[in-house]
């Protein structure tokens, strides 16, 4: 067992925790939404609007504030044409990124908002640079949120009278490669185009947000930041840019999800650490271009990318979702927390069946894995004020980089939430917290955690979920015992 020092200071505030950085990502990617998300209204499976109510029910209850759609790659290739309209007009297209399938177009524009308004979340279209024009993105933002113009006629006409509000809109994705293959110069320049078309209606508040760069390409980040940051009238042109980071510890090779060495696990929490430090480095710069911290940084994409589940199409990016996992989403949702301040959003990659889902589907089946119940442990922290919080630098292990506990803490409404992971794969961590300006007489707590290679699939749904965990409260100091490998919440009132 390790003794481990913790101090969380409510007064010490970092900045409010923006709702979207719990958000998802959705792409037309194998059976993410087709299956996954969307059956149809005319399918056996229940649904709302032909959504799926298992999904809609299980997104609702941990607070989906946004999904990122249609893609990734997908978005520059899609027409946003082709998916309005009668469905036996929509044209149909070959998803040349994902597998080469033939994509229907039967989830357009008004099934993605459909899904929004039932489960409560925002809209984050993100348009087609690399095979599309600025006229075409121009229009869909005019057909979504205008009133009385041709485009606002046509929606109504497919049954959609009301404009929707779209508060945000990628101008591109990862244009640096599948988006076009573009030097940052290139992108930047093209971004401003975009920009400058693609207007507020009707009185809809319009947050355009850059691609941004892919990893550790400060370079890019630098060049679009100065590109950016100043338009014509001397305000940013862009309220957010998009940082993509996955999670691969022995990149090119993948790994499995869930047959792997303690090495390997090792290596995965030290680069799921490294967002930090990625976070950090690209602040540095954007603080530099906007000082007045107008421009947000979005992690887009984030998440584990492991080898596809074997007999799977390695085209559909199917994997399964372990307590590893788990370990990984607590860590970078603690970093984001804690750089609250220029991180306005994230998107875990991606929903269902895709990468690090937090929702597995089979037919009428459907699998909650250890990374949806994370986001069940963290909601409270939505809309919190991230607060200091000091944890000892003990390592998980020899010779690898990563801390054994990650935390964050926030204070919303007169309750504190704590969130604390304990990545050792051996070792329990005995923590003393101390816990100032803030006056708690009650503590609770919940957590996930098993085996590190323990997870959820269809025979066993169940193997690893949310369970009571005993804190105790006495003057102002906070104890527990952190089990190796496991994901805790600490409510303190
Ligand atoms: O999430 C899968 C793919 O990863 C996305 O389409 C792309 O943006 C990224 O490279």
């Amino acid at each position: 067992m390790k003794h481990i020092s913790m101090l969380v200071n409510a007064r010490d505030v970092i900045a409010r925790i923006r709702p979207e950085i719990y958000g998802h990502f959705a792409e037309h990617l194998g059976r993410c939404i087709y299956g996954g998300i969307f059956v149809g209204e005319n399918s056996p499976i229940p649904n709302v609007k032909g959504i799926r109510k298992d999904v809609i029910d299980a997104f609702r209850h941990i607070q989906v504030p946004t999904i990122r759609w249609p893609g990734g790659c997908f978005a520059e290739e899609y027409h946003w044409q082709d998916g309005v309209g009668p469905l036996e007009n929509r044209k149909k297209m070959v998803n040349i990124n994902w597998g080469a399938v033939v994509e229907d177009n039967s989830f357009g524009t008004h099934e993605y908002m459909a899904l929004c308004e039932l489960i409560g979340s925002r809209p984050y279209i993100n348009g087609n640079v690399g095979s599309g024009t600025v006229q075409e993105m121009a229009e869909w933002v005019e057909y979504m949120t205008a009133v009385g113009t041709p485009l606002a006629e046509q929606r109504k006409a497919n049954g959609q009278a009301e404009p929707w509000k779209v508060p945000f809109l990628g101008v591109g994705n990862e244009n640096w490669g599948c988006g076009g293959e573009m030097t940052a110069e290139t992108y930047a320049a093209e971004f401003r185009r975009y920009a400058a078309f693609c207007r507020e209606h009707n009185g809809n508040h319009l947050c355009r947000i850059a691609c941004g760069p892919s990893s550790a390409d400060f370079g890019w980040m630098e060049t679009v930041m100065k590109a950016i940051s100043k338009g014509w009238g001397g305000y940013p042109l862009a309220g957010g840019i998009d940082l993509h980071y996955y999670t691969m510890p022995i990149h090119p090779k993948m790994d499995s999800a869930t047959q792997f060495t303690d090495a390997e696990h090792y290596a995965t929490m030290d680069s799921a650490f490294y967002c930090d430090e990625l976070l950090t480095r690209h602040t540095g710069i954007m603080d530099r271009y906007d000082p007045e911290n107008k421009v947000g940084l979005i992690i887009g994409e984030w998440g584990c990318w492991h080898e596809v589940e074997p007999g799977t199409n390695p085209g559909f990016l199917y994997q399964q979702n372990a307590m590893r996992d788990a370990l990984v989403a607590a860590i970078h949702l603690n970093i984001f927390n804690r750089h609250a301040k220029r991180v306005m959003m994230a998107n875990l990659a991606q929903t269902v069946n895709v990468l690090q889902a937090i929702l597995l589907t089979d037919g009428d089946q459907l699998v909650k894995t250890p990374t949806y119940y994370v986001f069940d442990l963290y909601k409270a922290h939505q809309n919190g004020a991230a607060v200091y919080c000091y944890t000892d630098d003990e390592k998980a292990a020899e010779g690898y980089k990563a801390p054994m506990i990650s935390s964050s803490c926030s204070v919303k409404d007169g309750v504190m939430t704590l969130t604390l992971a304990n990545c050792s794969l051996t070792e329990e961590a005995a923590i003393d917290c101390g816990v100032h300006h803030f006056a708690a007489t009650e503590a609770s707590a919940r957590i996930l955690t098993g085996d590190v290679r323990a997870f959820n699939d269809f025979d066993h749904p169940e193997d690893v979920v949310i369970r009571p965990f005993d804190v105790t409260l006495t003057g102002g100091r906070l104890t527990l015992t952190l089990p190796p490998c496991s994901v805790a919440e600490v409510t303190l009132r």
